[in-house]
């Protein structure tokens, strides 16, 4: 954590009694901003105080329930607003700005929008993006976001969602990264330093938001919004440390989960916000509820009412309410009752304040405001040429028997096959409604720009809404093409948030076409678009060539045309294990052995009777026109110091005949700790860029951050003993040394 100077006005560190039972820590702000903040707090009422706690939706997307209130403007104009929602646009923000500014005090409110992957201009879904493993591009998608966002008036953006999942029936896992902590802390702090900038004063970027703290994926059965118990253990080793991660790089805000962690609503979660979010880790930003949780702390059965909601959540540590409308109703009454500290609600006050400041909004409450710069930066080339870059980047190739692809110097007919192909707002993707729709280039569009028009045959073959089959004239087409390409999946809303799934195969009618298409005689190209793993054996059994093709966004077409004709050689990985059977559900690469480890020969072990326990496609799989090998890591001693850094070399060849990108990636297992270790965890991953038959070194170091993990006692420790070190193309397929730490 960066060290934090103590201002003169503030406070040293103290503990305070905030309700009966619960102590917090105040925030320790650092000048120029501490003196200005406490200024402002001090000329302000506790009505006021509570209005800066308090954020209504504007007109967007809803995610729960919205009060109709024609009072909005006024309450703003009262100062009882601190920030809002789903408002984008530089008139429409400068237009309640003003109200704002008609406030006693001119505190100028925050507005906030879910820009999750792409405002105006779309990028690939977020889980897709992280098929791409390359953190800079994660970076700098986040920081093209942020700055068409930030030029539609919009101040702070409720990404990047941090949440870990192992379980591919919630549908948002779409949102984030994958299974993986650590990657998954990687993509954070990259997502974290791309919307925030170097400064949150920098006028083309927004204050990030790390979600859904914590714990929210782990919901039990994969149903969203599910109970969700864990172990301290797993909650630290496995679900903490992107937060951590995002927390380190200096998010400036955190959202809370609408999950209950082992029998405590996230909202109301003292433990997580108190004890670790604001006291351990430092944390100096503002919390805010998820939409409508305090007020949901109510049907779980964790708060009598509104007020005894407000109470838990003010007291646990939540800053702003999210249309619960429980601050703005019941906190005045708290601070007179007693049961709610006015000293609480003052470093809730702070922490927003100081965020306003950051953002240079007492300055100018405009200078997001600015029409020109909106129409100069929305859908501009650059953000394009970067969707498409990222769009490349995310398809994974997943099968490609007898070189199918690439269809490079390829002068045949296409047939193209499926509406997914010829629909825009599918290509978009979920959790992208500001993105404009009809910018959106279709892999129709895509191929017919790539091969000419007259050579793209396009059949809808199964009707989008209903998918039922329309076989004879997609039939046709394949008849008379010399290859198939044909799109199935999922439908854009069909990952997302409220979209879970018991059964993640996609649709049987899809499954059909692709057996009937391949009755045709003709090589046969699948496009797999969706938001989560799915199961499609039977689509991948007819099937040549598979490409994972997720939801790309703006330039989906084009990007999809540029890797089916070798234009880009494909180097997308896979961040979350492919199931082969939704009953492995929650299935993850780096599980733990047990005292009866899986065994294909059955028996006693930890196995199914009925399935294989191997999944579809392992966590980090991916293919490429090109081959490659990659060798034994080496070490240049078996003995490490417990202190010293452990370095690994391995080699890797392209031994194939085309220029191609490969993720080298190195795993580790501790073989014996003081708790039990997973078989493989990623500790490292290079990329390379190789011409045919050239070869190349790469190392790795592998220190504290890499060796060690939370014991028993909730310390991050690194212990003595044999360590296993394995590098290959992916989870599974790797070569191993072993090294001992003493
Ligand atoms: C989601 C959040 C989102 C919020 C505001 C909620 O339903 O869980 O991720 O930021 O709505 O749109």
């Amino acid at each position: 954590m960066r060290p934090i100077q103590t201002i003169a006005c503030a406070l040293s560190l103290f503990l305070c009694g905030c309700s009966a039972g619960s102590a917090f820590r105040e925030v320790e702000i650092e000048e120029p901003y501490g003196r200005k903040v406490d200024s402002v707090l001090s000329l302000m009422t506790l009505e006021e105080k509570i209005g800066q706690l308090n954020q209504y939706t504007g007109n967007g997307q809803a995610t729960g329930p919205v009060i109709d209130d024609t009072t909005k403007i006024a309450q703003i104009e009262k100062g009882l607003v601190g920030s809002m929602l789903n408002i984008r646009g530089a008139e429409r923000t400068r237009r309640l700005q003003e109200h704002a500014m008609k406030s006693r005090l001119r505190i100028p409110l925050l507005f906030g929008l879910d820009v999750i992957h792409g405002m105006q201009t779309v990028f690939p879904v977020p889980l897709a993006e992280a098929s791409s493993f390359d953190l800079d591009l994660m970076r700098r998608t986040a920081a093209g976001a942020a700055r068409e966002a930030a030029a539609q008036g919009v101040h702070w953006t409720f990404a990047p969602m941090v949440d870990i999942s192992r379980d591919a029936r919630w549908g948002r896992v779409v949102e984030g990264a994958g299974e993986d902590p650590w990657y998954g802390s990687l993509v954070a702090r990259a997502r974290v330093e791309g919307f925030q900038g170097r400064s949150l004063a920098d006028v083309t970027t927004v204050m990030a938001c790390a979600k859904h703290f914590a714990a929210y994926g782990a919901c039990i059965a994969g149903k969203d919004y599910n109970t969700t118990d864990l172990s301290l253990l797993t909650l630290h080793d496995t679900y903490l440390p992107p937060f951590r991660a995002a927390v380190e790089s200096g998010v400036g805000s955190v959202m809370n989960g609408f999950n209950d962690l082992n029998g405590i609503p996230a909202t109301g979660n003292a433990y997580l916000q108190r004890t670790l979010l604001k006291g351990e880790w430092g944390f100096d930003g503002l919390t805010v509820s998820d939409w409508g949780s305090i007020g949901e702390m109510v049907p779980h059965g964790y708060a009598a009412d509104l007020r005894d909601a407000a109470r838990a959540a003010i007291t646990a540590g939540c800053d702003v309410d999210m249309e619960s409308r429980a601050y703005v109703s019941r906190l005045r009454g708290l601070v007179a009752d007693g049961e709610v500290a006015e000293a609480c609600i003052d470093d809730a006050v702070r922490r927003i304040l100081l965020k306003k400041f950051q953002l240079g909004l007492f300055d100018d409450p405009f200078r997001y405001c600015d029409p020109e710069r909106e129409a100069r930066t929305v859908l501009c080339d650059s953000l394009r040429s970067l969707a498409r870059e990222a769009a490349v980047r995310s398809i994974v190739l997943l099968k490609n028997d007898g070189e199918t692809l690439p269809l490079d110097r390829f002068t045949g007919t296409v047939a193209l096959i499926g509406a997914l192909a010829d629909s825009r707002i599918d290509m978009r993707g979920i959790w992208a409604s500001d993105g404009a729709v009809e910018e959106v280039v279709t892999v129709r569009k895509g191929l017919e720009a790539r091969y000419g028009r007259a050579k793209v045959l396009y059949a809808e073959g199964y009707d989008l809404e209903t998918n039922r089959l329309h076989l004879a004239p997609a039939l046709a087409a394949a008849r008379r093409a010399d290859v198939v390409v044909v799109a199935v999946g999922e439908r854009y809303f069909q990952s997302g948030e409220a979209r879970s799934k018991a059964d993640i195969a996609i649709p049987r009618q899809h499954e059909e076409l692709v057996r009937a298409l391949k009755g045709c005689g003709k090589r046969v190209i699948t496009l797999l678009m969706g938001g989560r793993p799915m199961i499609f054996d039977e689509a991948a059994a007819h099937s040549d060539a598979v490409l994972l093709t997720w939801w790309l966004g703006t330039e989906a077409g084009n990007a999809i045309a540029d890797v089916l004709s070798g234009e880009y050689n494909p180097s997308g990985k896979l961040p979350m294990t492919f199931p082969a059977h939704v009953g492995q559900i929650p299935i993850y690469y780096n599980y733990k052995s047990t005292g009866r480890p899986e065994s294909k020969a059955g028996g006693y072990t930890c196995s199914y009777q009925d399935i294989d326990f191997e999944p579809a496609y392992p966590f980090g799989f991916g293919l490429s026109y090109t081959t490659f090998e990659i060798g034994t890591p080496t070490l240049e001693k078996r003995v490490w110091r417990l202190d010293e850094p452990v370095t690994v070399r391995v080699t890797v060849k392209n031994t194939g005949h085309r220029t191609g990108r490969e993720t080298v990636q190195l795993y580790i297992r501790d073989h014996v700790g003081s708790v039990t270790r997973p078989v493989r965890e990623l500790r490292g991953f290079r990329q390379v860029l190789l011409r045919p038959g050239e070869q190349t070194e790469v190392a790795f170091t592998l220190g504290a951050a890499e060796l060690g993990f939370w014991n028993a006692d909730l310390r991050y420790v690194v212990e003595p003993g044999v360590f296993s070190v394995m590098c290959g193309p992916d989870s599974k397929n790797v070569k191993t040394a072993e090294f001992e730490l003493r």
